[in-house]
């Protein structure tokens, strides 16, 4: 796989521990623990965290009473992968893009599903929602940074910047599949908003 903006040199060691340090950091994913917490995430089945980066969401769910056993995360860098593995040997760390398709076994989903903080960082995030849509049994959460007017799609053409409208991607999310049978969005913290996604078949 080629290497990502992910992978330069010292990039994630110096990433992981902005996430760790900084107090606008700790505040966004205290409010997204929160928040998890009062939407009754179900971590009793297979979740998956797609863009998992270093394994701090993976550190937020084990503080939920996610059991090691059950979390899958994937990411497309090598760099945080090795990060996160070397940190956490008891869970399972895989390669593996969000937006290129199948990203599991055909025929595998996961009972909920965590893609944080990853779709601002792509071009765009048609593929990545409808694989995510397609590979959730029950829910599905999903934070980006989004804005509530109605009309904010914006492409900067770089990987940075990307700021969407909540009421247009709650319409692409519903387009996806008929087994979406809800989404709602929550701003949490500086245009970080969530929207949990719940599935038809849960
Ligand atoms: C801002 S970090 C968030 C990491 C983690 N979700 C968190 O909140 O701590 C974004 C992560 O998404 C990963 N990523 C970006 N684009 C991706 C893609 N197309 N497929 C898989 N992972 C991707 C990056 O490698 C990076 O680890």
């Amino acid at each position: 796989m080629n290497k990502t903006p992910w992978d330069h040199a010292g990039a994630a060691e110096s990433i992981d521990t902005y996430w760790r340090t900084s107090p606008l950091e700790i505040e966004w994913r205290s409010k997204l623990k929160a928040c998890l917490k009062e939407s009754k995430i179900d971590l009793t089945g297979h979740v998956l965290d797609a863009g998992c980066g270093t394994g701090l969401i993976y550190e937020m769910l084990i503080e939920l009473g996610m059991k090691p056993e059950a979390y899958c995360g994937i990411d497309h860098s090598e760099a945080m992968l090795a990060l996160a593995r070397w940190r956490h040997k008891e869970a399972v760390f895989m390669q593996c893009p969000v937006d290129e398709g199948e990203i599991v076994p055909e025929d595998y989903r996961f009972d909920t599903t965590l893609c944080i903080s990853v779709l601002q960082h792509m071009k765009s995030y048609e593929n990545a929602i409808r694989t995510l849509v397609d590979v959730t049994r029950s829910t599905l959460y999903i934070a980006t940074w989004l804005h509530n007017a109605p009309d904010v799609i914006r492409f900067d053409g770089t990987y940075y910047g990307n700021t969407y409208s909540v009421t247009r991607m709650l319409a692409f999310v519903s387009s996806c599949s008929k087994r979406v049978m809800c989404a709602d969005c929550k701003m949490l913290f500086m245009q970080n908003g969530i929207i949990v996604v719940r599935m038809k078949d849960a």
